[in-house]
């Protein structure tokens, strides 16, 4: 029997935007926090967003169709994931990660004409940013970097570290609980001028300003402080080009001692490229921006490493499907 195909895969793909622009609209209005305050009918939501009720039920149906919401009896519920990120005022709330990338909507669209006519710089967006543009920035980032960097000192044990250098660290989500979990561990966050301002007010915040301090500096020139026992760069994998990248590895490695470790985290397409589409997805939102950034293999990281002359070089699933982390160690 021969496979039937149809157009159902590639017409929900021509109206993706649809999903994104329904959970936009859900955050504006509140949503999920009002429905996790006990709004959970619709005419308590009507009542809640000021919204007719005719808008309430085409939301609430979406919403539902797309998992985001649930039946509970006769009441709506958010779905797991919906309850401990999305809603207001819980710990791990999420939303302002969730509506980073809105402001970019017009330039995803615009994608072929960027094409055509490109229009970049080594730095892309970072050569704008300025001390207000980075605080409202990594209040975006922080809402997911602290859980990452959590992930982080489980999966890696840095008891026996004493200088961590976090490369692009931003809030010091990375520094910051590094220093909470390891006692003998210091850290320098090095980052853009404009972002280490904010980064300070992170660092104040957790209390930790006598053990991890910060570098106004460009990562993709000149020399790292030196030494260090521990480099981590996060989630700035696919702003750079592969010779930014490998340049960066391989002056990370000259800073470290003999023994010490690197790892690189981000998104990383798999060798032969065919996902994780996300991966892909930020190597494109390079173009957006306007930098010559691109999706990197998990390949292609392992060969900065090595051709740096670190050892021991392996890349694992960081957060499956979305992130992973290259590993090497200086000899
Ligand atoms: C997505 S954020 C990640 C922040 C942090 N590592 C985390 O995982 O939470 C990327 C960070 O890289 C920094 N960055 C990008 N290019 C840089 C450069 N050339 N030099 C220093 N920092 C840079 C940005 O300013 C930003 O703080």
């Amino acid at each position: 029997m021969t496979n039937r195909i149809d157009t159902t895969r590639l017409q929900d793909m021509a109206r993706a935007y649809t999903t994104s622009a329904v959970l936009y609209t859900a955050l504006d209005v509140r949503l999920f926090t009002h429905i996790s305050n006990g709004h959970n009918s619709e005419a308590a939501l009507t009542q809640e967003t000021g919204l007719r009720p005719v808008d309430v039920d085409r939301l609430v149906s979406c919403a539902l169709s797309l998992e985001l919401l649930d039946w509970d009896g006769e009441n709506l519920c958010n779905a797991p994931d919906v309850e401990t990120y999305l809603v207001e005022g819980k710990s791990r709330y999420a939303g302002a990660w969730m509506m980073f990338t809105r402001p970019d909507v017009s330039g995803w669209f615009q994608m072929t004409e960027k094409m055509r006519q490109p229009d970049s710089t080594k730095l892309g967006m970072y050569d704008e940013l300025t001390v207000e543009s980075a605080r409202k920035y990594h209040q975006a980032t922080a809402s997911i970097g602290f859980g990452a960097a959590r992930r982080f000192v489980r999966t890696v044990d840095l008891s026996d570290r004493h200088h961590l250098l976090d490369l692009g660290g931003g809030s010091g989500a990375y520094s910051i609980t590094a220093v909470e979990t390891f006692d003998g561990l210091k850290a320098t966050v090095l980052d853009l001028p404009p972002v280490v301002v904010a980064t300070e007010e992170y660092i104040a915040d957790a209390g930790v300003g006598n053990r991890v301090t910060t570098l106004g500096a460009d990562f993709t020139q000149g020399d790292f402080p030196s030494p260090v026992d521990v480099v981590v760069m996060a989630s700035n994998l696919p702003i750079y080009n592969s010779e930014v990248i490998g340049g960066v590895v391989a002056r990370s490695f000259r800073a470290l001692e003999p023994g010490g470790e690197m790892h690189l985290i981000g998104e990383m397409l798999d060798n032969d490229r065919r996902g994780p589409v996300d991966a892909a997805m930020w190597g494109m939102n390079e173009l957006v921006c306007g930098s010559e950034g691109r999706a990197h293999t998990r390949g292609e990281c392992e060969q900065y490493f090595r051709s740096a002359g670190f050892v021991d070089v392996e890349v694992t699933d960081f957060v499956a499907g979305t992130l992973a982390r290259c590993f090497g160690r200086k000899p």
